[in-house]
């Protein structure tokens, strides 16, 4: 559990879209800036291809990104992962061509005053699925499988790997998830591992916006995914 809790929920607030928060030509640079980058993972049963952004790439579109979400949400200051060599990372683009499941972005350090994180669109289809739920552990992916929560070691802690847990199921009471919406944006994932969530916010993605929301929600993809999306994450603390 994060230890700076009420600060971090003093910070709190609702998901935001920034509309024409690049023009089109500063996305096509956005998008040069993707190609040049080196794959970090390449993972094929997730189909996901993932690069981080690692600082000295893209010096103009870093400080695009830097200056206009300093003009949205204050100072913050970077908390991606930075590389084994202490190098700053300054976010993680992913190629999905499979919707992302349940999870929440909080880091991992719990003594960290977790932020906001954005999503860059960089294709314009993909469906960004924000729960009124929240969560104040680490970065977790939140399952009710037995398989995937064997995977659960104290080293992943150390390793920057997201945790392992079905504790979501205690937290929101047992109500059955709305079925429409279930249809409509979540069949990836298992009716039975969303008791007690309750949508907040579809943001249906756009090129030029950017979507800006709390490190606390829990989220995932929507199933609606036409081919493969690609955007870029980054995450902020204060
Ligand atoms: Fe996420």
């Amino acid at each position: 559990m994060h230890e700076n809790l009420n600060k971090i929920k003093s910070l709190e607030g609702s998901p935001k879209v920034i509309k024409k928060f690049l023009n089109s030509n500063e996305v096509e640079k956005f998008l040069k800036l993707y190609s040049e980058l080196p794959v970090t993972v390449n993972n094929l049963k997730q189909k996901v291809v993932k690069k981080r952004w690692i600082s000295g790439f893209g010096k103009e579109q870093e400080q695009i990104l830097r200056e206009r979400i300093k003009l949205e949400i204050g100072d913050f200051v970077m908390d991606n992962i930075n590389e084994k060599d202490g190098t700053e990372c300054l976010g993680l683009f992913q190629e999905s061509f499979n919707p992302i499941g349940l999870h929440v972005d909080g880091g991992f350090n719990l003594k960290d005053i977790i932020y906001k994180q954005t999503l860059l669109p960089l294709s314009n289809h993909g469906e960004t699925i924000i729960f009124k739920n929240r969560y104040y552990g680490p970065s977790t992916n939140f399952t009710n499988k037995e398989n995937d929560l064997k995977e659960n070691s104290p080293e992943n802690f150390k390793k920057g790997k997201n945790v392992r847990s079905s504790d979501h199921l205690k937290m929101y009471g047992d109500k059955v998830f709305n079925k429409s919406d279930y249809e409509q944006y979540l069949k990836h994932e298992d009716i039975n591992n969303l008791n007690g969530l309750e949508v907040e916010f579809v943001y249906k993605w756009n090129l030029g916006d950017l979507f800006i929301f709390d490190r606390t929600h829990l989220h995932c993809s929507s199933c609606n995914i036409n081919g493969k999306k690609i955007g870029l994450a980054t995450f902020t603390k204060k």
